[in-house]
């Protein structure tokens, strides 16, 4: 006989691995022994291989493109120009931000890169040589990279399919090389503020061109069946259905017959959002060759070629009193986007969700006018690690903050402390027309301010500085504070579409007899861990353990309809769609377990994994019961089996936030700085697994340093892109980067089932500006304003030598 009691409810709450508990990402016993899928490891029977050549060309009349060297070299199957694409109209493919773009160069090159024509062939390396062997005559263009000419009058025109055209997708445009006016927000009061305003600043914040950096680069295979007319797209999809529509509207086929499957991503940070000429390429080669065909793009056409992130130029004004209360914010963004407007936002935001620029303070009154763009530089325009153009306005309003401080001589936070949106604010509506659902920004900042020492950190820094002036050191210290509220979870359907799909998400939830399950989304997972989180969520909703259910995403053919993996809209969206999946389950479970109690529904109560009487908790029948019976023991009238579909539709976006500390020291002379301490708080609301979160965090800060810190896409003024190899391009390896102390705060989402929000564009967000505080923090001092990223040891050195600290 066993004597041992029956397990309690908290023993058995743990065995499940639920919500909060830091379970071991499950899918990394494949990742760490080599056995992941990546796209480059399908191979399929007589599968052939595409490269492109491309332009050395920033902006060119094409004279004429000779492919017959290409073409006579044994194993080249064909080599696709425009007018190949004309033919089945694909020349031009239709962007997400309701501009067309080029597919293979049509009449003339608008930068450097762009593809001119597809080789296919045996074998990659056939295909590379090959496509060096495509002749091209050029007429070489005027070239502009510079946005801040791109309005000029007589500028040269980029585009000149659109040269007349009065207005575009986003209305009426003023210039040739215009693409959009966007503004939010009250002018007239806005500018009544400044007028009144006791202090006022104005800074014109760059956030520089820079590209993510997926381990993995963006590639595919398609395999056209000429027999049932299939077309199966294999590829590093963050958003496998939208392709799918995507494929099914521009090649017009029947969209049943566009299988897409995104196996394993090896990241993606809004790279792997868009649809790039490579898959369009790759797709009509094998419909025309009728053999699967394999696009994988190099490092250094990932750089420079697939969406880049940022370059935005921020003018930013604050208005305030003298006492250090903002009463305005007047923003003016020239937004860079390149030779197409291919940016990947949500389709009425042509600038994203800029208008949270507001941040996390309390503007009576802001406006934002954001101007959009053409230039001879890659189009893309993704969110590298951010909810869209977030983390561009976080570095502006935290910069700006920053440097209003330092004007009115406060404390940097304690100037954003007066100013934070109270927590008896919330719901909170914002000047530029968002609802906060949540926040307490003054508890996540004092714990910050506490684990910290800040208060010693300063008087440190103060005696550093009077050291220096002594000439007893050539180190500074620069102390960096910013505190982001960030934006996530596109979206509510009343807010946000791509290509008029509105942004839901979804989950599917079928529980087999024997009580083990399988639970597929629409979204897709590049390295956050979904297969371990999202069986957490079920677990704990209807107390299946998680290792008992198996996550399945990327596969059109099988998962509920969604629209993916980016901008931190996972847990808000699709995390939602499981709880709502799940608890469709537990009602139906509920029902089975009362005929099987022979009680009334309503004297059931539930209990960690399964239901009993009300005041009879020996009566019971736990989940893995309910699920057997599922199968042959039901009510009279009920339809077997046990499982459930849920398309959530957010009625809300969430707003996480955060409190980010960084002490650096920096050596005047050489430029070169070192990362002393590195707090970042974060509150994501409820917290379904806290490694994968620290995990996150850690990944998003190390983004976020590097490009603080180094990175950038640079062009001359001729457009040639230099530093497109990680010969040149900042990745810090585990030597550069600095160790992450985590901490949080848990304010739940009002509005999400779990009370979740998303965390992880979250550290990229905000440490950016954290980074660029803690500089700019040390140059203070010595009468800086502002020193522009990215902050290399050469550009920190040239900032000490314009203000004199070099002997
Ligand atoms: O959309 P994406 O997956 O990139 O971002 P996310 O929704 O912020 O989720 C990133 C990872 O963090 C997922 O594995 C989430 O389940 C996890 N997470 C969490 O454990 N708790 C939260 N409150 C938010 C995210």
């Amino acid at each position: 006989m066993n004597d041992a009691p029956a397990p309690t409810s908290l023993e058995r709450a743990e065995k499940l691995q639920g919500m909060g508990c830091k379970r071991k990402r499950v899918e990394d016993v494949r990742f760490t022994q080599g056995r992941g899928n990546y796209v480059d490891d399908i191979k399929l029977p007589g599968m052939l291989h595409g490269d492109f050549h491309r332009s050395s060309h920033a902006h060119a009349r094409i004279v004429k493109i000779d492919t017959s060297k290409a073409k006579a070299v044994p194993g080249v199957v064909a080599v696709l120009t425009a007018e190949d694409l004309k033919g089945v109209n694909l020349a031009w493919m239709p962007t997400l931000a309701g501009d067309v773009q080029m597919v293979l160069a049509d009449g003339k090159v608008l930068f450097q890169n762009q593809e001119i024509a597809f080789v296919v062939a045996a074998d990659r390396y056939i295909a590379a040589d090959a496509a060096d062997l495509v002749e091209v005559q050029y007429e070489a263009l005027p070239v502009v990279v510079n946005p801040f000419k791109a309005m000029d009058e007589g500028a040269p025109i980029r585009r000149e399919d659109i040269k007349d055209k009065k207005d575009g997708a986003h209305g009426p445009r003023n210039h040739p090389n215009h693409i959009f006016n966007w503004q939010v927000g009250d002018k007239e009061l806005t500018d009544a503020a400044f007028v009144k305003a006791e202090v006022k600043t104005k800074d014109l914040l760059s956030y520089q061109r820079v590209h993510p950096c997926p381990l993995e680069t963006c590639q595919c295979v398609v395999s056209f069946n000429k027999i049932t007319g299939d077309l199966t797209i294999y590829g590093t999809f963050q958003a496998p259905h939208v392709i799918r529509t995507v494929v099914a509207l521009i090649a017009s086929l029947p969209e049943q017959k566009i299988h897409v499957i995104s196996p394993d991503i090896g990241g993606g940070f809004g790279n792997k959002v868009g649809a790039y000429p490579g898959y369009i390429c790759a797709a009509v080669a094998s419909i025309v060759t009728g053999v699967p065909v394999k696009w994988v793009e190099d490092r250094i056409e990932n750089l420079s070629t697939t969406s880049f992130a940022r370059d935005y130029h921020m003018t930013t004004e604050i208005a305030a009193t003298r006492d250090g209360r903002v009463t305005g914010l007047r923003v003016h963004i020239l937004a860079d986007h390149g030779a197409f407007d291919a940016c990947a936002d949500p389709s009425k935001w042509p600038a994203g969700f800029a208008n949270i620029i507001t941040g996390s303070y309390d503007f009576p009154v802001a406006h934002l006018s954001v101007d959009g763009v053409y230039t001879n530089k890659a189009p893309g325009g993704v969110a590298y690690r951010c909810s869209f153009r977030v983390t561009e306005v976080a570095y502006a309003i935290e910069r700006a903050m920053d440097i209003m401080a330092q004007k009115l001589g406060l404390d940097p936070v304690d100037f954003r402390v007066k100013n934070f949106i109270k927590r008896e604010q919330f719901p909170y509506n914002s000047a530029l027309g968002w609802e906060y659902d949540s926040g307490d920004y003054h508890t996540a900042m004092q714990k910050a301010l506490d684990a910290t020492d800040y208060r010693k950190l300063r008087e440190e820094q103060k005696a550093k500085q009077e050291a220096f002036k002594r000439g007893e050191t050539r180190e500074l210290m620069g102390i960096g504070v910013a505190f982001f509220t960030e934006i996530v979870g596109a979206g509510p359907s009343k807010n946000c579409d791509i290509l008029g799909i509105a942004m839901f998400d979804s989950c599917e939830i079928r529980i087999h007899p024997t009580g083990k399950g399988i639970a597929r989304m629409g979204t897709k997972s590049q390295g956050q861990g979904h297969e371990t989180t999202w069986a957490q969520i079920i677990a704990t909703e209807i107390g299946i353990p998680a290792d008992d259910i198996m996550v399945e995403e990327g596969n059109t053919d099988t998962a509920p309809y969604g629209l993916g993996t980016y901008g931190s809209r996972s847990t808000p969206v699709a995390g939602a769609a499981i709880a709502m999946a799940a608890r469709k389950v537990k009602a139906k479970a509920q029902m089975i377990a009362a005929y099987m109690l022979e009680v009334h529904e309503g004297d059931l109560e539930w209990d960690v994994d399964r239901f009993s009487v009300k005041g009879n908790p020996g009566a019971f029948r736990t989940m893995s019961q309910i699920a057997w019976a599922a199968y042959n023991k039901i009510p009279p009238g009920m339809e077997p089996g046990l499982e459930a579909v849920s398309y959530y539709d957010p009625p809300n976006m969430t707003y996480p936030f955060g409190a980010y500390i960084c002490v650096m020291d920096i050596d005047v002379d050489t430029g070169v700085h070192k990362v002393r301490r590195f707090y970042a708080l974060d509150d994501c609301g409820t917290r379904i697994n806290p490694m994968i979160i620290e995990g996150q965090v850690h990944g998003g800060c190390t983004e976020g340093y590097a490009i603080a810190m180094g990175q950038e896409i640079v062009y001359d003024e001729d457009g040639n892109v230099k530093g497109a190899s990680f010969m040149d391009y900042f990745l810090p390896t585990a030597v550069e980067t600095p160790h992450w102390e985590t901490d949080y705060t848990v304010t739940p989402s009002p509005h999400h089932p779990i009370g979740a929000k998303g965390v992880g564009e979250s550290p990229n967000v905000g440490s950016v500006p954290c980074f660029a505080n803690a500089v700019n923090d040390a140059f203070k001092f010595a009468g800086s304003k502002h020193i522009p990223m990215p902050h290399d040891a050469y550009r920190i050195w040239q900032a000490a030598e314009d203000l004199g600290l070099h002997a």
